[in-house]
């Protein structure tokens, strides 16, 4: 309780100070008005349903921490779209500590269901006639939180796209959709921060330019092993494998491949955004790139965890009205919930993809003496301190995460 007693002074009888903090605790949190917001449906024929409180406190603990990582979320999209190009170490840092905390919420929320799922789908009968038309599916908090990761309309499945069926009445959380879909999202203003990575300047480093180079190398020597492969079915069957593997590669080597896979929804990160992120990847291992390492985890952190709760929440539902009853908001129900885990929710989905793309250890590019210099310093010293006896130094962007 003292914790919430800000002003303190003097206070010698222990008394006068618990009913002080006693008071200013419930005063402060507003509790009066928290605690007095669980109203049973079921109560209104005087036949009030145990679980009912249960399902209703489990529904605000959840909102409530929705608004707790919607109030991260926009502090982090507000630094990294300050007008400001460059983040230094002390905004990167606060934005890695803010996402970590989104991340810890969201841990926390997928094994909240365990709680609900202690009620029984008798006992969930009892009241869940009551709710009707009410549904999670009038979330204004989860779709605004969607939307500002970066969830777009188009990747939507159908029966989600149309918000004004749900919101159409509300003209606050019309405008707040409106709002958060006109926004950059978290994922344009990570893509626009990863095309600004240092060396991937083609007057520079050029780390596009000698990764391409580096894989077909590789795909050189992998042919090379293959035809000194005395069995004739082994050696066809390897250099299938290869020409698919090859085929993957062009996809992200051709930009028009790459445009064509985005267009499909199939990939989301813009070209250079792939490179930056493809290129930190390699070399996590610099202390320049550590953090944007951390950073690309704690985002695909996101996107599992999100996924993970949409699974849970659908084994919930699936337990608890089975997979043919409708939705209260009108969906399929569990049908519904089931195309909802596909990855077109998933807004880093390239990052998971990152794999594919990645060469043995002896493959990838050395660092210049430049680079390696740039990349072992912090942004504010970096560039400037770059080594100038190195007869090349590369141009490096300037960004710091
Ligand atoms: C007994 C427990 C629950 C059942 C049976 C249930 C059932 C459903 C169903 C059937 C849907 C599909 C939409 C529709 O109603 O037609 C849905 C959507 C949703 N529910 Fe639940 N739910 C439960 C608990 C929760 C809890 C605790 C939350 C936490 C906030 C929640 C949040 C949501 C959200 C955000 C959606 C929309 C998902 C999307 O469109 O991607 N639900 N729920």
């Amino acid at each position: 309780m003292s914790c919430v007693h800000a002003g303190g002074g003097d206070l010698e009888d222990g008394e006068v100070l618990a009913a002080q903090t006693g008071m200013m605790y419930g005063e402060y949190l507003q509790l009066d008005k928290v605690l007095s917001a669980q109203r049973l449906v079921s109560a209104q024929d005087n036949r009030p349903v145990h679980d009912e409180h249960l399902f209703i406190i489990t529904h605000q603990a959840y909102e409530l921490w929705f608004k707790q990582i919607i109030y991260e979320l926009d502090s982090v999209r507000a630094k990294f779209n300050s007008q400001d190009l460059t983040l230094d170490e002390s905004q990167s840092l606060e934005i890695l500590r803010r996402m970590n905390r989104i991340v810890l919420i969201l841990k926390l929320l997928v094994d909240q269901v365990m709680i609900l799922e202690t009620m029984t789908p008798l006992d969930f009968m009892d009241f869940r006639n009551y709710l009707s038309p009410a549904s999670g599916f009038q979330s204004l908090q989860f779709r605004l939180l969607e939307n500002k990761l970066g969830v777009r309309q188009e990747h939507r499945v159908k029966y989600n796209q149309q918000y004004s069926r749900v919101f159409g009445d509300d003209d606050e959380a019309m405008r707040a959709i409106e709002r958060s879909e006109q926004e950059p999202s978290l994922s344009q203003l990570v893509q626009q921060w990863l095309e600004r990575t240092p060396g991937l300047e083609v007057e520079g480093f050029n780390f596009w330019g000698k990764y391409r180079h580096a894989v077909q190398q590789l795909l050189r020597e992998q042919h090379e092993t293959i035809l000194a492969e005395t069995s004739e079915a082994m050696r066809r069957h390897k250099l299938t494998d290869l020409d698919k593997k090859k085929e993957v590669f062009d996809s992200i080597f051709d930009p028009s491949v790459h445009a064509a896979l985005v267009s499909r929804g199939e990939r989301r990160f813009s070209h250079r955004a792939m490179q930056g992120a493809i290129m930190i990847t390699f070399y996590r291992d610099e202390p320049r790139f550590s953090q944007p390492h951390q950073l690309l985890m704690l985002l695909m952190d996101i996107d599992s965890l999100i996924t993970k709760w949409r699974y849970n929440h659908l084994i919930m539902v699936q337990r608890m009205i089975g997979s043919a009853q409708l939705g209260t908001g009108g969906s399929s129900g569990y049908q519904y919930l089931r195309s909802t885990l596909s990855d077109r929710y998933k807004v880093f989905l390239d990052l998971f993809n990152l794999s594919t793309f990645l060469i043995p250890r002896d493959f990838i590019p050395p660092l210049s003496r430049h680079m390696k210099s740039t990349l072992s310093i912090s942004q504010d010293t970096g560039a400037q301190n770059g080594d100038d006896s190195d007869p090349s130094p590369d141009a490096v962007s300037d960004r710091s995460v």
